[in-house]
């Protein structure tokens, strides 16, 4: 059964120029686009949307990474979303982000890096509801 899932191409990949290299992947491994809106994240915005890592001792600086510029949310929809944007995506780490992912071709940093994916099913409706009405869901 087809799925959808939450991605962010975050604010450091869209300053980059990477915005369209990253669709295109995602394009190409079947993932279809159903909402897409560039936008600003305010403060009070990305310390809600990241609210469960409040406590890390990263998480200001990724609120103020999250806020410094436009980024791009999208809704996608494919089988198994949720597992295949993480593939795609790559380790969180460029560093350990396998051949071929987003990450190990276009990230800098453990922090700066590129693209956001839910971590499962139930987070994904939970993100995709923080950006998107359902009218804009429909694709
Ligand atoms: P993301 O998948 O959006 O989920 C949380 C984000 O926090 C993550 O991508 C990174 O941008 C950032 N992050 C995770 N771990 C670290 C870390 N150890 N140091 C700095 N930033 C991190």
């Amino acid at each position: 059964m087809k799925l959808r899932t939450f991605s962010i191409i975050k604010p450091d990949a869209v300053a980059a120029g990477h915005a369209g290299a990253i669709l295109s992947m995602l394009e190409e491994v079947g993932f279809k686009i159903l909402a897409l809106r560039m936008t600003r994240l305010t403060q009070s915005q990305a310390e809600g949307f990241y609210a469960v890592h409040r406590e890390r001792p990263f998480f200001p600086s990724l609120v103020k990474f999250m806020t410094e510029g436009p980024l791009i949310v999208m809704a996608l929809e494919r089988e198994d979303a949720v597992a295949k944007l993480r593939e795609v995506m790559g380790a969180t780490n460029p560093a350990n982000a396998a051949e071929g992912t987003v990450r190990k071709r276009l990230a800098q940093s453990i922090e700066r890096n590129c693209i956001h994916g839910s971590d499962a099913p139930e987070t994904a409706e939970v993100e995709l509801r923080y950006f998107f009405s359902t009218l804009d869901l429909q694709g």
